[in-house]
């Protein structure tokens, strides 16, 4: 399978000598068949024509910030939702500075921050440049913000010395951009995910629900097997197809989910709890319809078992992931479910009028014990994708810590 196919890749050219090198990586890019785009620092254009890259790219290049043409025809903002992924090849010393202090004072270092989807940076410079202490401060720096580095390579560089410094081949760089996308990241682990909302009966026609589609577990279920992971998508009541690769368990209450969980838990490595599971069900479902002869009609209603706090309190539990849907307090609550359920990560949207429930697009502030990210407003599909991404990240920085 063609991972680029059809993928919408920012290619960012930061000045060095590498430069030379970004021509043929978009040609490579185009020949797999990605969308991209072209974003030039200053310096990128001594070192190669914004002509050349126009050419090969079929597409206007983008260079200045405030460019009030280009702005017009899509605008900086635009250009960071229209990508699926930013890769900046090469990624010079001054560049990788500039976007791990913060600094967004041209249009390149403006998408790497305004961005939602990961940024992807080849370093290329003198070898010298790249062992200086303050270079790898800022490796540091941007490794703590997500920022993927591929290379650089070791060998003989355009300055006449030998070391490290030289940017990836466009076909080593290819090979990985493909692989983040398709990415082996989840290969090989097996991945629970729970949708939907669950049905708590009231008699044998009525239940307790709540307004939750199941898109986004379902989403999340596809982004997981894409990623390479064996799927198993516990789902309530949903109108929407399973994906396909995907192992798909229905249930209808928030006692069946926690069975089928509990069935699938002992060796997963990493449990998504994206279900809407109903809080409260009846206490004793009526085995009759009700008949509405009383003006009021009292229910008493239990909890039902927490499965993502049974989950995660397990001796060895997976990698738990879950979900906080708030009207308010957003981040305090979140982070708040974070700890008290002991979990690795905590994806939480705000939902009410037109938000987060039923809809096409939503999104995300995502946490983990001493980080976080906001992942801005895009289509669910798009924003399982990037919380894949993370979770995947998360799950093997996890693993490679415990493994020391
Ligand atoms: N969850 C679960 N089993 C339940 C209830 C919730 O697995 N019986 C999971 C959901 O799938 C979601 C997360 O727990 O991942 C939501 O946390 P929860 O504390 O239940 O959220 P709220 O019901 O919104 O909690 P609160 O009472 O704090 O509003």
């Amino acid at each position: 399978m063609n991972s680029l196919l059809g993928k919408r890749i920012l290619l960012g050219v930061s000045g060095g000598i590498a430069a030379y090198k970004s021509a043929d990586l978009v040609r490579k890019l185009r020949e797999r068949g990605a969308d991209a785009r072209v974003v030039m620092t200053r310096s990128a254009c001594e070192f190669i024509t914004p002509l050349t890259m126009q050419a090969v790219s079929g597409k206007p290049v983008h260079v200045e910030l405030l460019d009030y043409k280009a702005e017009g025809a899509m605008g900086h903002i635009d250009l960071a939702r229209w990508a699926d992924m930013i890769l900046v090849a090469p990624a010079s010393a001054n560049f990788m500075s500039r976007v791990a202090q913060g600094q967004a004072d041209d249009l390149l270092s403006t998408l790497c921050l305004a961005a939602s989807v990961p940024v992807i940076m080849a370093p290329a410079m003198n070898q010298q440049m790249w062992l200086n202490p303050a270079t790898q401060r800022n490796v540091a720096l941007l490794k703590d913000y997500q920022v993927t580095l591929l290379g650089p390579g070791v060998g003989d560089q355009a300055c006449g010395e030998t070391g490290p410094g030289r940017m990836l081949e466009p076909l080593e760089l290819i090979d990985a951009l493909a692989k983040s996308f398709l990415s082996d990241r989840m290969s090989g682990l097996k991945v629970v995910v729970t949708a939907g909302p669950t049905r708590e009966a009231i008699d044998p026609v009525r239940y307790i629900s709540n307004r939750s589609s199941g898109r986004m577990g379902y989403a999340v279920a596809r982004a997981a097997s894409e990623a390479g992971g064996h799927v198993v998508l516990v789902s309530g009541p949903t109108a929407i197809d399973p994906p396909e690769h995907v192992r798909h368990c229905p249930v209808i209450t928030a006692a069946e989910m926690h069975n089928s969980v509990m069935a699938e838990i002992d060796d997963a490595a990493i449990f998504i709890a994206a279900a809407a599971v109903a809080d409260y069900r009846c206490n004793q479902a009526a085995d009759k319809k009700i008949k509405k002869d009383n003006d009021e009609l009292e229910l008493l209603l239990k909890k039902t078992p927490d499965i993502l706090a049974a989950v995660a309190n397990r001796k060895l539990p997976p990698f738990t992931v879950g979900f906080a849907a708030e009207t308010h307090s957003l981040s305090d609550y979140a982070q708040q479910k974070l700890i008290n359920k002991k979990l690795d990560m905590v994806a939480a949207n705000q939902v009410g009028e037109n938000q987060g429930f039923d809809t096409k697009d939503n999104e995300l502030e995502v946490f983990w014990s001493g980080g976080g990210v906001r992942l801005e407003r895009a289509p669910k599909e798009k924003l399982a994708r990037q919380l894949i991404h993370l979770i995947a990240n998360r799950y093997h920085e996890k693993n490679t810590a415990q493994a020391h």
